[in-house]
């Protein structure tokens, strides 16, 4: 009993007087640790009558119990001191010039999205966001897919468990016409906006991930009509691509939000294993390839996003970003837009000083 008591007192000290976190440690193995003294006291209680038991169990849960408590209040005492003079000790002078080369680069994705803005912001389109946590029925049913709709099921989607206050289905947005509907109820007509984001969809290979990037288009105006989307889109894929010999293919197609819709294909060759964008899909060695949705929107849409569609009129389209990525800079795997891999981003990555501008093409030298 005695021998507890003085045992303890001697750890206490110990503890208290330790210089280092090592010192500690070896405070603790010595009563606590597996062969400890305490480790070993209460594995003699198993052997003694329940008389003597009665006394000794209550000092051995004492003595341990006081021993954990004043590791603790000396571990944090060490550390915060530890902390301390290392404040003191590091410095940084933020004055001091940086001399080594910059490591960082522009990841592709990033690149291509502010190429697209610089683009669009010329011909007079903001940027809009939205929340990648959307509900179906921005997701959905205000773009004409209401709950029975078959392009609900096509979309792969991943639900949350819970629901919103409305009673919504939580979901992560599938694309970024959601972005569509509340840039209308936000800022009313006219309205000129891309939207540029995450999307989220079940599906893993290699041509999809299950997160990506659209860009979405959308123009609301008065007496809009296809020969708007037609110059807009061929004047895009023009400073894109950065050449004049872009040629498009109208083709009529099916999206719940747009009536009519259609799929924009340009033409490409291939050139050294690499499709090449540029010349018409008809010519010889020459074939088409979809790049783009499009459509004049629904008047559903519009009315869901509560504007009066025999007052306005528009016309949309998305896009997959990274698809565009792999386009103008010829990489072949989509996963490894995601891997996070340095050498690949120091292989494809983009020089942060160098800034998409129209005046100086827009396209990143490589
Ligand atoms: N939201 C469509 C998708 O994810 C893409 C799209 C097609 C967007 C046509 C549009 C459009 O705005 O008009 O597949």
């Amino acid at each position: 009993m005695t021998d507890i008591t003085s045992q303890t007192q001697a750890a206490l000290a110990a503890i208290a007087t330790a210089t280092s976190l090592e010192a500690l440690e070896a405070q603790r193995l010595d009563a606590l640790g597996k062969k400890g003294w305490v480790s070993l006291a209460l594995k003699t209680l198993g052997g003694m009558s329940p008389e003597e038991r009665a006394v000794a169990a209550p000092a051995i849960q004492t003595a341990r119990a006081e021993i954990a408590a004043a590791l603790d209040a000396r571990k944090a005492a060490l550390e915060t001191a530890e902390l301390e003079a290392r404040l003191a000790r590091e410095t940084l002078d933020l004055t001091l010039p940086a001399h080594a080369a910059p490591k960082g680069s522009v990841h592709p994705v990033s690149q291509v999205m502010d190429e697209l803005a610089e683009i669009f912001a010329d011909l007079g389109f903001a940027v809009a966001t939205g929340p990648e946590i959307e509900d179906d029925w921005h997701n959905f049913t205000a773009l004409n897919m209401d709950e029975t709709h078959p392009a609900r099921a096509m979309h792969d989607t991943f639900y949350f468990p819970d629901k919103t206050a409305e009673g919504r289905e939580v979901l992560l947005r599938t694309h970024t016409s959601p972005v569509q509907i509340r840039a209308m109820q936000e800022h009313g007509a006219p309205l000129r906006i891309i939207a540029p984001g995450r999307v989220y969809r079940s599906d893993s290979d290699a041509t999809h991930t299950p997160m990506f990037h659209q860009i979405e288009g959308l123009v609301i105006d008065k007496d809009i009509h296809l020969g708007h989307l037609k110059w807009t889109l061929e004047t895009f894929l023009k400073a894109f691509f950065e050449r004049e010999d872009i040629v498009l293919r109208l083709r009529p197609s099916y999206f719940p939000f747009t009536e009519p819709s259609v799929e924009i294909d340009v033409g490409y060759a291939m050139e050294g294993g690499r499709r090449i964008v540029g010349g018409s899909g008809d010519e010889p060695g020459h074939a088409w390839m979809e790049v783009l949705g499009s459509g004049m929107v629904n008047r559903r849409v519009i009315a869901a996003a509560g504007l009066d569609p025999d007052e306005w009129q528009g016309f949309a389209f998305g896009t997959g970003v990274d698809r565009l990525a792999q386009l103008k800079y010829g990489m072949n795997d989509l996963r490894a837009f995601f891997d996070g891999d340095p050498r690949w981003l120091a292989h494809y990555g983009f020089s942060p000083f160098d800034q998409p501008t129209l005046s100086a093409g827009v396209g990143a030298r490589t």
